[in-house]
């Protein structure tokens, strides 16, 4: 669970640790709402529980589930507390 006072994604849930570099096939069997991955700028995340939160609302993010998501976020213009939202998710290098 995230925080729900303030919306902030819990670090340690989101984190999606690898050891070896993920394929784009491997992240694209994360297509569900409970089990769903995104990339953004080759890093990837598990939105599952950040996507209830988001907000976008959680069809933004249902949308490029398994999917690179790299230019819908950008051209939405999120701000930098959004931008500093993505950091704090935690990553795999892909
Ligand atoms: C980890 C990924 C994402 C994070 C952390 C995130 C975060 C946020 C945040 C904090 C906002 C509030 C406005 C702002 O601060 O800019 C927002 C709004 C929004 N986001 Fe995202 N976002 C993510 C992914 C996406 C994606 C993939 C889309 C797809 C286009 C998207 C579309 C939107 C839209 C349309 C809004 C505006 C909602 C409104 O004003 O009613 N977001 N997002």
């Amino acid at each position: 669970m995230g925080c729900n006072q303030c919306n902030q994604a819990s670090p340690q849930e989101q984190l999606v640790l690898s050891l070896e570099p993920m394929t784009r096939a491997q992240v694209a069997r994360h297509n569900k709402p409970n089990d769903c991955w995104l990339v953004i700028d080759d890093i990837v995340y598990n939105l599952s529980s950040y996507k209830d939160v988001h907000p976008g609302n959680p069809d933004m993010i249902l949308r490029f589930a398994g999917k690179d998501a790299t230019a819908p976020f950008r051209e939405y213009g999120h701000s930098p507390y959004a931008v500093e939202q993505l950091f704090s998710l935690g990553a795999a290098v892909g």
